[in-house]
This record gives C-alpha cells, structure tokens and sequence, in this order.
C-alpha cells in the first residue's frame, strides 16, 4: 500500500541541526566570514575524509571551479572529463576558459573508463577529473599511474560520494584536490554548499584566498587575485556540522536501502542494477538503473507509469557529448562516447532516502515488477 508520495530523496536532518544553527544565530555569527561552525565543519570533514586540508564553498560547483582555478588551468589548457556527470564539472573547466575533453565509461560502474584516457591525453591536457558517479569509487590506480606518466593533475568530483572507499581510502583524498557537494539530495547537506579537500597546504591556501575575493593581508582591500565570493555561510556550516555526526549512520541506511533492491530486483528481465566493485565501498548516493530491450518497456514510459504509482524517479545525466550548447559550437560529436549515450537514455535512478521504510522499498519493488510484466 502506498501512504505517501516517495521523494528520490528527503534529507535526513535531526534536532542536532536546529540546535546548531540557533546557537550560530544567537552569536549573530551568521556571515560566511566568521563564525565557529566554518573551522569546525572544515577540519572534521577533512579528516573524515582522510586529508589535512578543508575549504568550504557555496555549492559543488564553485568547488569545482576553485579547484580547476587553483590549479592554475586556463585559456589553451585541457582537462579530460568523465562524460557521464552533472554538467557543472564541465562548466568549472570552462569558466576557467579551458576546454573540457570528454571520456567515455565503463558500463557496469558508470565512472570513467580508464582505459580510454590515454587516447585523449595531448600536449595542451593539463587535468584528469573523474567523478564518483552515484556513489561508486572511479578505478583510481590506472589513472594516478597515466597521470603521473604525462604529469597531470587530477581532480576528484566527490559531490555524489561522500565517505565512499578505494583500496580503504576515503575519495577526495586520493588525487590532488577533491570537491563535495553538500546540496539538499547529498549524502550530507547544508542545502546548498561544497568543499574542496586536499592534503597540498599551498593549493588549499589559493583556494581559500580566491574564495573570498582573494583579498589582501596587510591592507585586505588590496586584492592578489581575480577573486570570488564562493564562501559558505557559519548558518549552513553549522547544519553541515551537525549532519557531519550522522554521516556514517546516513551511509549505512543508503547501504541498506541498496541491499534491499539488490536482493528484490536482480532477477528482473532486462534491469540492470549498480554494482560494487571489490576495489571500493560504494555509498550508493542514488540507486541507479538501466533498461536493457528485454525489460519490455522503455525509460520514459517506466518512469510514468511509477510516477502514477507516487513514485518519484529522475533520468540518468546527458552527456556533454549530447548537449546542444556544445554541439553546436563544434566542440563536440553526439556519438563521441556511446557507452556514456546508451546509460543516458536508458537509466533512471528511483527512491534512494536514508529514511526510507522496508514497506516504502516492497511498493517500490513491487511496482517495478508489475511494470515489468505488463500488468498495468
Ligand atoms: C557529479 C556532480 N558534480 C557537481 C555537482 C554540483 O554540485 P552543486 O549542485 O552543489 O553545485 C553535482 C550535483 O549537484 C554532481 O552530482
């Protein structure tokens, strides 16, 4: 029986965010310059996800974007991106006026397929930036070894994968930068908000100057830099602090919630589920699917027939390769990474809360199933 409209994803918030947050406001701490709640939430979210350095932006997306310009990427530069993402890692490189390079992926992890880099790699490619997609650790090996071959960096897109594991170490800690989302659907939210994690106190540094208008030391109106106001506020800090508590709890419910579907679903025809490689602890951000022919339905009909159902589902990224925007500027072909383009059309991601109820995941199943045999 459904009892209510299923959300893809509620955040899981406690009495401990309130408390927080309300402390921060007493104290009138409430900018994104000062206040207890940044350091703290910085440093903790630093070491939990195993480096010495945290800096704490406004979203995913200007930690992106610090990150590529802290690295000193610009104009003539290129920076080799998994396909398969959020639009914002390609516009951080292009704010930067560098151009991105997509790369196609592999089709069971949906991350970037390192065997395919190496092609890509030209003298003006200065980056590799791989993202975690949905919670899974990118092959991260192959790619530390081909970039320290051509002596380029690389750049973790964590947004979607806080706490996951490669070999036993944390993401975001195992290329030269890393950036968290921290957006309503993360894995832990300040609503809107990032950060940047890395172990180079000298990057960490740039990125904290250019955060903030990169303004000067001894006469702070005396600029270094083309700076930004990229910072997150002591208010969204203190909600992220407090979140910080629950993450391994968050994870752990993820986790369950993906044993749930792994076990009800892998016998249906057709549907393909998220895997998790024996490299890696995936955190499951978003229970990801494709529909293979023999499912019998396409994407688009499945999502609303669920959708009828009050089941919320959302449709896997598109490409950069098939956006128009840079189609039409010639930058790209449709057809350049078609592992990336069949996921595209044919995957969708389905309730993944970490409050979700067992009778909440039966419906869901249930619903998937009946779909599947052409009952409704
Ligand atoms: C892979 C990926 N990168 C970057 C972002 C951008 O993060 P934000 O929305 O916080 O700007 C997101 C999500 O929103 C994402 O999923």
């Amino acid at each position: 029986m459904n009892v209510r409209y299923i959300p893809v994803a509620e955040p899981f918030l406690g009495t401990e965010e309130v408390e927080y947050v309300l402390s921060a406001l007493s104290k009138r701490a409430i900018s994104g310059l000062y206040g207890e709640y940044i350091d703290k939430f910085e440093a903790g979210f630093a070491a939990y996800s195993d480096c010495s350095c945290g800096v704490a932006t406004s979203s995913g997306t200007t930690a992106l974007h610090l990150a590529v310009a802290s690295l000193g990427i610009g104009p003539g530069d290129e920076v080799l991106v998994s396909s398969f993402t959020n639009m914002a890692s390609f516009f951080a490189v292009l704010y930067q006026g560098a151009r991105p390079v997509p790369v196609d992926i592999e089709p069971d992890t949906w991350n970037i397929n390192p065997s395919l880099i190496e092609q890509k790699i030209v003298p003006k490619t200065r980056a590799i930036m791989v993202v975690h997609i949905y919670g899974h650790p990118v092959d991260m090996d192959p790619v530390l070894e081909i970039a320290k071959k051509h002596n380029l960096y690389v750049i973790e897109d964590c947004a979607e994968a806080h706490g996951a594991l490669y070999k036993g170490q944390k993401v975001g800690s195992l290329g030269d930068i890393g950036c968290f989302s921290f957006y309503a659907n993360k894995i832990i939210t300040t609503g809107e908000g990032g950060m940047i994690t890395t172990d180079n106190v000298a990057l960490a540094n740039k990125a904290r100057s250019l955060r903030s208008l990169a303004f000067g030391t001894d006469n702070k109106f005396m600029h270094e830099d083309i700076g930004y106001n990229y910072r997150l506020t002591n208010l969204q800090a203190a909600v992220g602090y407090a979140q910080l508590g629950k993450i391994d709890e968050i994870i752990e419910r993820k986790r369950k919630v993906a044993q749930y579907y792994n076990e009800n679903l892998r016998d249906v025809p057709g549907l393909q589920l998220p895997v998790e490689k024996d490299y890696g602890r995936n955190v499951y951000w978003m229970y990801h699917v494709v529909l293979h022919r023999d499912f019998g339905f396409p994407r688009d009909v499945v999502m609303k027939k669920l959708k009828d159902y009050g089941i919320e589902t959302r449709e896997s990224f598109v490409p950069y390769n098939q956006q128009q925007i840079f189609i039409s500027k010639g930058w790209v072909k449709d057809d350049e990474c078609p592992k990336a383009n069949y996921v595209a059309e044919n995957g969708f991601y389905i309730p993944s809360s970490p409050s979700l109820e067992e009778d909440e995941l039966a419906f869901i199943v249930d619903r998937i199933k009946l779909i599947q045999k052409g009952v409704r």
